[in-house]
């Protein structure tokens, strides 16, 4: 008798406890009915494996606290970035001078989070005119000052993070869309001792990282050098020189920051070809920043748009030397798209209320 109640209270308990997970399941949305923590269904990132091509995005650990954020990046995605953490400003805010030159604290969150879902992490970027701390732009630099601050940066970066960041964008933005060397604090204003040049700077900047980091990609970066044109020509022929030299240089990234005017199929054989001739050199092209912008979140202007993530993601999957997509953000809630395209918006994969939109869907139709 005794026993029995034993037992019958055992099995109200035991009932209680599954009611109140299954509870806790459905209030958070953290369980196996949320799709984008179920680890058996198909994810981007298990996708693009099959391709041998990595699928990462660019984040700040400031939205880990957002739970469908931190759980979508860490399901979908086998890599991240920092999208602005890693820049000149935030990782050396303060000179040399000052005991406590570097600030590695967000990086380093970015780390742990990638270790603790799997994810590769590459790094974003050593050398740029854009994001700067005050301290280094108004700081009235020689060039042989200015030699020594980048020196020191770029192996103070790279050895704090040794080989938990795989590849680095090293230079972005170096040229101009007619395929002349952007005039930048670096190259030649003072520049770092290498002005009017060409690109002995981007190679200087390459050595040092190589030497610092031995085993790290070395990428040269730029937007609007997905196509055919002067700009990606004079990368090519940069990429081509240093290739035959014997400067690290282990790929190229195109950004791609583009909009549905590429959905055009002479741009994407383009595209394509560009991506073709760069891997021929024995180099690898990488997609680092892609977003599509549109005008309108229609239906219309959200099934252009996945068709044409699908059409970047086909080209990529059909080039050997493209291994990695990086998309620019996941969600529209936190793009800088329209912030900065007028006009523009909802140029990612999730819409703001976290919805996987027809270009989630349309990638993962592609990958498989
Ligand atoms: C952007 C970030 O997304 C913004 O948050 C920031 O305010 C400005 O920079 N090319 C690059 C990226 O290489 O670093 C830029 O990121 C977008 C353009």
């Amino acid at each position: 008798m005794i026993g029995s109640i034993i037992f019958r209270r055992a099995i109200n308990l035991s009932l209680l406890i599954s009611l109140v997970l299954c509870l806790t399941v459905v209030l958070t949305g953290q369980g196996r009915s949320d799709p984008n923590v179920l680890p058996h269904t198909e994810v981007l990132r298990s996708s693009a494996a099959k391709h041998g091509v990595r699928i990462i995005t660019a984040t700040d650990p400031a939205y880990f606290k957002d739970s469908r954020y931190a759980a979508i990046l860490g399901a979908e995605f086998s890599g991240l970035e920092p999208e602005n953490a890693m820049k000149f400003g935030p990782v050396h805010p303060r000179p040399n001078t000052d005991p406590h030159p570097y600030d590695f604290s967000v990086c380093d969150q970015l780390i742990s989070f990638a270790q603790q879902h799997n994810m590769g992490v590459r790094g974003h970027t050593l050398v740029w005119h854009n994001q700067n701390p005050d301290w280094l732009t108004h700081g009235d630099f020689t060039p042989k000052q200015l030699r020594a601050i980048l020196r020191d940066h770029i192996t103070t970066v790279l050895k704090h993070f040794g080989t938990n960041i795989y590849a680095y964008d090293v230079v972005n933005e170096a040229f101009d869309d007619d395929g002349k060397m952007h005039s930048t604090l670096w190259y030649d204003k003072p520049g770092i001792g290498l002005a009017r040049q060409g690109t002995k700077y981007i190679e200087q900047a390459l050595r040092w990282a190589h030497a610092a980091s031995p085993s790290a990609k070395l990428f040269y970066n730029d937007y609007n050098n997905e196509t055919i044109g002067p700009k990606s020509d004079a990368i090519y022929a940069m990429a081509r020189d240093f290739k035959q030299r014997g400067v690290p240089l282990s790929g190229v990234g195109l950004q791609m920051h583009v909009a549905l005017d590429l959905d055009d199929p002479a741009k994407l054989n383009s595209l394509s070809a560009d991506i073709k001739r760069v891997g021929d050199l024995g180099l690898e092209v990488d997609i680092t920043e892609l977003d599509i912008r549109v005008k309108s979140n229609d239906t219309a202007s959200l099934v252009a748009q996945a068709k044409l993530y699908g059409e970047i993601v086909s080209v990529c999957i059909q080039q050997p030397s493209c291994k990695l997509i990086q998309t620019w953000g996941l969600t529209d809630k936190y793009s800088w798209v329209p912030g900065f395209f007028s006009g523009y918006g909802w140029a990612l994969l999730w819409d703001d209320k976290y919805q996987k939109k027809p270009s989630y869907y349309a990638m993962l139709k592609a990958l498989q």
